[in-house]
């Protein structure tokens, strides 16, 4: 029998994206999303509608801090994979809003794991972020490298999440693969991430605002790349047996398992913004400003375990994933004018 799938935050950037490879390989996907107003929710509800073509897509807006309705979707379907990506994201908002990121990122993960700690699970996996490296020096990130010192309310209830989680794989030997996700982009993107912000403006003639001076780099992520290793990672499921004879972050008392997910190359800012200024033709009008509270000034991904694990890392180069992304921004503004 196939896997039924339950993919939280199926509405969102991520989520779609995942749902609709798990359709396509005829999977049942049960979503799960609250449809949040953090960002316009008409590019959740459009990208929910695609999804909902498939009748195999299967969808309840739900919010996960309320476990009565969640736990009801679990005795409906006979669930035996979760994805867990819902979450409240963005590390600004969390220093102005801090008290969304406990009720979703920690209350609703606690509330999934209390409901799916009897379960026969094959595998639990949940989205985190590099931004639990936090201040850490060393770079690129790996995951055996401590993550003690975090520096925005998001990173701090994503790093809580992970250690709830540690522990509920422990006790009730749940398999477990934490992802630690590095800034990802790409079609249906995010309204509050940088490249969708500086696409709109920069066509708009607004000004772009640049944090840190332009001072700043990132793994960028580009989604597909992600995507095919989540899935290749669904059946790579962690077991109580040796680490692998690498730096494997298995532990030692528990099923679990951290991975990150990152772009192969460190990419500076400026260089992301004049890629993406050559892709529309335009020049941006920059404002530079200092860096903001809780932002990292760079992230970089060591993916050995990743690739030793999936066998692929992500590698689409960035000016492709930016020129995707700008053909399906024009298209989606167009199609909603
Ligand atoms: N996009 C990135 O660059 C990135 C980087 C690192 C980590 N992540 C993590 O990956 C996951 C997916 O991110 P995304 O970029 O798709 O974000 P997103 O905001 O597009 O998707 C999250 C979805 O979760 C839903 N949601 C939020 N709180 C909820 C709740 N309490 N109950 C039910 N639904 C809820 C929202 O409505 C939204 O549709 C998140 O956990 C995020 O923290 C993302």
């Amino acid at each position: 029998m196939k896997n039924t799938f339950l993919v939280t935050g199926s509405s969102g950037f991520i989520g779609y994206h995942l749902s609709n490879i798990l359709l396509s390989k005829g999977f049942k996907v049960i979503g799960v999303d609250a449809l949040t107003n953090y960002y316009d929710k008409n590019l959740k509800l459009a990208r929910n509608a695609l999804l909902k073509k498939n009748k195999n897509y299967i969808f309840y807006e739900e919010n996960l801090e309320n476990k009565n309705q969640i736990q009801k979707v679990f005795q409906k379907h006979n669930i035996n994979i979760v994805i867990h990506l819902a979450a409240q994201a963005g590390v600004r908002y969390s220093i102005t809003n801090p008290d969304e990121y406990i009720n979703s990122n920690i209350i609703g993960t606690f509330n999934l794991l209390e409901i799916i700690k009897n379960l026969e699970l094959q595998h639990l996996l949940l989205a985190s972020t590099s931004s639990v490296y936090g201040a850490n020096q060393k770079m690129p990130f790996e995951e055996k490298d401590k993550a003690d010192h975090q520096i925005s309310t998001y990173a701090s209830t994503k790093k809580s999440m992970e250690l709830i989680s540690h522990n509920y794989s422990h006790i009730y030997k749940i398999p477990t693969t934490v992802f630690r996700f590095f800034t990802v982009y790409g079609p249906w993107g995010r309204p509050d991430m940088a490249l969708f912000k500086f696409t709109k403006n920069i066509i708009q003639g607004k000004e772009i605002e640049i944090y840190n001076n332009g001072n700043m780099s990132r793994s960028f992520t580009y989604i597909d790349d992600l995507i095919n290793n989540i899935y290749k990672l669904i059946s790579i499921i962690p077991l109580d047996s040796q680490p692998l004879n690498i730096n494997d972050s298995l532990s030692p008392v528990a099923p679990w398992r951290v991975v990150n997910i990152g772009g192969n190359q460190k990419i500076p800012l400026m260089k992301f913004i004049n890629i993406l200024e050559l892709e529309l033709g335009i020049n941006a009008k920059k404002k530079f400003l200092d860096l903001q509270l809780g932002d990292v000034i760079e992230t970089s991904s060591n993916n050995k375990l990743l690739e030793y694990l999936t066998g692929i890392s992500p590698k689409t180069d960035i000016k492709k994933g930016i020129k995707l992304f700008v053909n399906w921004y024009k298209n989606y503004i167009n199609l909603t004018k």
